[in-house]
């Protein structure tokens, strides 16, 4: 039996993996298994390592998990790897390496190392916009490149929901989200209002790129958002003189959110939210007035 055939029927087959190393070949060589995870969606090879009866980890790609089991296979007499539901005893003789079937009951199951959170909007729920925007499929799977786009719009959602305890929500809710630029949040409070609060509210998005609100305004037509309009306008020409209930601004620039702070105070807006976004990590400051 082929060794390198073995892991190419895992890898290429989306087969979860698992595998321990015995007989090391080098005085310092400890104990080492491997299984198949799960990260952002995505399936990795976490490579167990125990120096000191501590356990290390390193995960990798699934496009590196072969080269790397082979590496490591030149360092250990023996390694017991399941992939599915199919077992070998896999043996290396002074650098000729020999696999043979082995019994066993256990089958390999790929484990989710994704810390299991509870989001507002979860991945697998088909989200309209979201479809809409690329940022998952339509069966629902976050794609990858999109899964801290995903993870802010679910935080931003988070403290949303917190501060909306504050105000009156029997009433229709008037919101203005200053800077929307592309409007993932803005869609966010829009489908998390209408679709899981089922509440009354109107939203108006402003922003100074007139490309972009023609966009959204297509975009929300599109997707039968009624009760949101876009308009192209600098923060400081809003003129509207309507109060607002709330006023969201989150990382426009250079002193637009401060003029949208000054622009929420005079609508005599409840809640005023500035979020700054930080190398990903998200940090807020909620300003509540009344
Ligand atoms: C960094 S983006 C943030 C977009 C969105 N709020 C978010 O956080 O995902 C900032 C947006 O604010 C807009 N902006 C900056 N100054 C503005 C102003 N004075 N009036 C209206 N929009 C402004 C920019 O065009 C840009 O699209």
């Amino acid at each position: 039996m082929n060794f390198e055939s073995i892991i190419d029927e895992g890898i290429n087959n989306n087969k979860a993996m698992q595998g321990s190393f015995s007989g090391p070949l080098n005085k310092d060589g400890s104990k080492i298994k491997f299984k198949t995870i799960i990260m952002k969606g995505e399936e990795h090879l976490q490579i167990e390592k125990f120096i000191d009866k501590k356990a290390f980890h390193e995960n990798i790609a699934m496009n590196k998990a072969k080269e790397k089991i082979i590496a490591l296979m030149n360092d250990y007499k023996q390694l017991f790897i399941t992939v599915g539901s199919e077992s070998y005893q896999v043996f290396n003789n002074k650098g000729k390496i020999k696999a043979l079937s082995a019994k066993t009951d256990k089958k390999a199951k790929a484990l989710s190392h994704d810390k299991k959170k509870n989001y507002i909007i979860n991945e697998g729920d088909k989200v309209d916009f979201l479809i809409y925007l690329k940022v998952m499929s339509e069966d629902g799977k976050v794609y990858n490149s999109y899964y801290d786009k995903f993870k802010q719009i679910n935080k931003y959602l988070e403290i949303f929901d917190k501060a909306l305890d504050k105000i009156d929500t029997s009433k229709k809710i008037r919101i203005l989200d200053f800077g929307c630029g592309k409007a993932y949040l803005t869609f966010a409070v829009y489908y998390y209002l209408k679709n899981i609060r089922k509440l009354d509210f109107y939203i108006e998005g402003l922003d100074l790129k007139a490309d972009v609100v023609r966009d959204l305004n297509k975009i929300k037509d599109a997707l039968h958002y009624d009760e949101i309009n876009f308009v192209c306008k600098d923060i400081k020409d809003y003129d509207k003189k309507d109060n607002i209930d709330i006023m969201l601004t989150l990382h426009a620039c250079d002193i637009a959110t401060d003029i949208a702070l000054k622009k929420a105070v005079e609508l005599n807006a409840s809640l005023y939210y500035r979020f700054r976004v930080a190398k990903k990590s998200f940090s807020q400051r909620l300003n509540l007035m009344n």
